[in-house]
């Protein structure tokens, strides 16, 4: 077994780290407290391949493996989770979307400008009534005689939906087949029949604005359905299984921030005459940390291993997902009691990571769902 990284794996990450620490960390701060959009680092991620690490070089990507992703989000999520979640779904769910099941049309129209970070994509598959049992929604895609959909109904939760040029949508065409009925369709956010909703006021990841999107006879043609009709659940799980290795990487690299500044502080922070971090029940969670945060990383990087053999890699993103989340969680919950009375202040990032790392246990599917998904695979048993 060979733990290496390959010299364009380690140079992806570098110029992750760069932007992360020059540019994004710099103005954390300022994104989690006014909740503003960071075009404009958004737009640099691009220009530096890193809104399309894994789309083919001549779609506008950097041509890049799955592993280069998961180093690549870690960077950027340890200097900002919010930034880790654009540019996770813009990776996984949208321009793996097109790239894995559009046609070469599709790839052609919608890949690059969103690979390069000139656009932004989204992924829209939850509704007010239907998150984790996501084949319950009621957003209707009409076929008419001329083959193209009249869609009606909402979508919740929409990560970049303020801001999204396409969106990859799940709707359902024919209710009586379930699971089988739902389709994806390729929306171009400013045709008519489109609207967006409140951006959506949150505990962390406040940059990445989310909200509500609403279609009013929205007219898909033909030629915007992604794969084909009926396949649209199977498409949204499949895009899961890649985007929940993204959702791993963002709660590892807030895992990593919260452990790399309380290293920092036992070393510093003294207490009865000696560093904190000569005290065995703070040395405890050093150590618990650095076990959780291992095994995350190693996990998730397991999981993008996988992917990358092209071999199915369901439980292995949804074990990434699931213990690098509660790890996130965990770690942070923990960086805070050790900074003490800091921890709870806003003059330092730990309880922007706490309340960061939350999301990561409930978007792209809650760690109920993850427990559910992975017994359901071990088993066999529904
Ligand atoms: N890959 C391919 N196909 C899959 C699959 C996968 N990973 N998982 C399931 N399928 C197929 C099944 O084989 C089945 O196919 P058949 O009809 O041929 O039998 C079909 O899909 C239906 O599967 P299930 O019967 O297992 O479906 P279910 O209704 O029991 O639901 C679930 C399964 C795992 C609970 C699923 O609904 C789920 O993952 N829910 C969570 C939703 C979610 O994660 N939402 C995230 C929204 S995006 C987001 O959150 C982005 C963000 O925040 C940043
Ligand atoms: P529910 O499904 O109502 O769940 C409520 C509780 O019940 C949870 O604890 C859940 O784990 C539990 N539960 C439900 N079913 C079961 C079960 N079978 N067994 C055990 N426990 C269960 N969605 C998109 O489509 N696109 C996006 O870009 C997107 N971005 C998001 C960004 C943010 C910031 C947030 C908060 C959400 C986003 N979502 C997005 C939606 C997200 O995926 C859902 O919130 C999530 O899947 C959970 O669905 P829910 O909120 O409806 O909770």
């Amino acid at each position: 077994m060979d733990f290496s990284f390959s010299d364009e794996q380690l140079m992806l990450q570098d110029v992750a780290r760069r932007i992360a620490q020059e540019k994004i960390g710099p103005s954390a701060e300022h994104h989690d407290a006014t909740g503003e959009y960071p075009l404009e680092n958004i737009r640099l991620l691009g220009e530096n391949g890193l809104m399309g690490i894994e789309v083919p070089v001549e779609y506008g990507g950097a041509g890049m493996d799955p592993v280069s992703s998961v180093l690549a989000i870690v960077e950027v999520s340890a200097a900002d989770a919010a930034h880790a979640t654009i540019m996770s779904v813009n990776n996984s769910l949208f321009c793996n979307a097109v790239l894995s099941h559009g046609s070469e049309e599709q790839k052609q129209l919608y890949v690059r400008a969103i690979a390069e970070g000139r656009e932004i994509g989204a992924f829209a598959l939850t509704e007010s009534q239907s998150g984790s049992d996501a084949t319950a929604m009621r957003c209707r895609a009409v076929k008419q005689a001329d083959g193209s959909y009249l869609i009606n109904g909402q979508k919740s939760w929409i990560t970049s939906g303020p801001v999204a040029r396409y969106i990859v949508l799940f709707a359902m065409t024919d209710p009586s087949q379930g699971a089988r009925g739902i389709t994806a369709f390729m929306i171009d956010t400013t045709r008519a029949g489109f609207g967006r909703g409140k951006t959506e006021p949150k505990l962390g990841v406040r940059a990445s604005a989310t909200c509500e999107i609403e279609f009013q006879d929205y007219v898909a043609r033909a030629e915007d359905v992604i794969g084909a009709e009926g396949q649209g659940f199977k498409i949204a799980m499949s895009l899961l299984d890649s985007g929940r290795i993204g959702i791993a990487s963002q709660a590892v690299g807030i895992a990593r921030a919260a452990y790399e500044a309380s290293l920092a502080y036992v070393r510093e922070r003294k207490s009865f005459g000696a560093p904190i971090g000569s005290f065995q029940m703070i040395q405890a969670k050093i150590a618990d940390m650095k076990c959780k945060l291992d095994a995350a990383l190693l996990l998730t990087l397991r999981a993008a291993w996988t992917k990358a053999q092209g071999k199915r890699f369901s439980t292995e993103a949804a074990v990434a997902k699931l213990t690098a989340s509660e790890a996130a969680m965990w770690i942070a919950h923990q960086a805070v009691q050790i900074h003490g009375g800091m921890g709870y202040s806003k003059e330092m990032p730990l309880e922007r990571y706490f309340r960061d790392a939350k999301i990561t246990e409930i978007y792209e599917g809650t760690s109920e769902i993850q427990r559910l998904v992975i017994a359901r695979n071990e088993t066999g048993v529904r």
